[in-house]
């Protein structure tokens, strides 16, 4: 806690808020991709959901950060990096990346839930490591938590976008279907895109050492476990021939 109001009682809103995420996503699919049902009001162009879903989390970080009077410091510095290099390429890149069929529409209360958690996400993290996160110092440089933190991000980052890259190239003739994934993490799970993306937030926080990068990894995993377990059985219903040893997202255990 940082005995700033406005951010303490955010943080302990984002906690309440994955609870009730969980709760929410255990009897409903979030209404995108392959889970996309009518009945859940208007929808956008896909591209551009993802956009403006994702964009909040790298330009209210960047506000919060460059406003924050610690923004100059070696150690901030490297992780303002590690945030920008995932949430650039996840708001400007991968929405040019995914193969989606010509008109491809999303619902929009998913775009706006998610642009509004990305917004205080950012503003979170981002004001966090700049303003309140006084050991972020240049003592923090030679600290090994940072180091560890940083291998775990750049091991679920190489996962994620490799099992993202994986997911593209069965659409490389088509830009509609799905089909089984093999090889890499898809050898134990069926979304290793989302163990890559908890295992990414899991180094981040434990670089910052922060409550700010704690509640971002509780709360992808109250969104990303209840939808790879759901993902799970709807390969497993789907291809008859689907890999019976697959877990869903943690290997051998979930
Ligand atoms: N931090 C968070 O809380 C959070 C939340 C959500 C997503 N994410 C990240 O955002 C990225 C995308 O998430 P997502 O939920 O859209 O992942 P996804 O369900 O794995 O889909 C990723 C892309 O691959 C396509 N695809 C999926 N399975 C396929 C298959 N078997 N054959 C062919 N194409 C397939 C999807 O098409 P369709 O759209 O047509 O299904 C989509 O374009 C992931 O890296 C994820 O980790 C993070």
């Amino acid at each position: 806690m940082t005995g700033n109001a406005i951010f303490d009682y955010t943080l302990i809103g984002v906690f309440i808020a994955a609870i009730l995420s969980v709760l929410v996503l255990i009897f409903a699919d979030a209404p995108y991709g392959r889970h996309q049902t009518d009945g859940w009001g208007p929808k956008i162009n896909t591209r551009l959901g993802w956009i403006l879903m994702e964009s909040p989390a790298s330009l209210v970080f960047l506000y919060f950060y460059v406003t924050g009077p610690n923004a100059t410091n070696l150690a901030c510095l490297v992780l303002f990096c590690m945030w920008q290099l995932h949430y650039f390429h996840r708001s400007f890149i991968y929405p040019f990346q995914i193969k989606v069929k010509p008109g491809s529409k999303t619902t929009l209360l998913v775009i706006l839930l998610g642009a509004t958690y990305c917004g205080v996400n950012g503003f979170l993290n981002g004001s966090y490591i700049s303003t309140y996160g006084n050991h972020l110092n240049d003592a923090w440089l030679s600290d090994p938590r940072l180091y560890i933190g940083i291998a775990l991000f750049g091991f679920g980052y190489f996962l994620n976008k490799k099992s993202d890259q994986i997911l593209r190239d069965l659409r490389k003739d088509s830009t509609e279907g799905y089909k089984i994934p093999y090889g890499w993490g898809y050898r134990f799970v069926s979304m290793p895109n989302y163990l890559g993306e908890i295992i990414t937030w899991v180094g981040f926080s434990i670089a910052a050492w922060s409550l700010a990068g704690v509640s971002f990894v509780v709360f992808t995993m109250a969104n990303l476990v209840p939808r790879a377990v759901a993902n799970h059985k709807w390969y497993q219903e789907t291809f008859t021939d689907y890999p019976k040893d697959r877990k869903a997202v943690f290997p051998y255990i979930l």
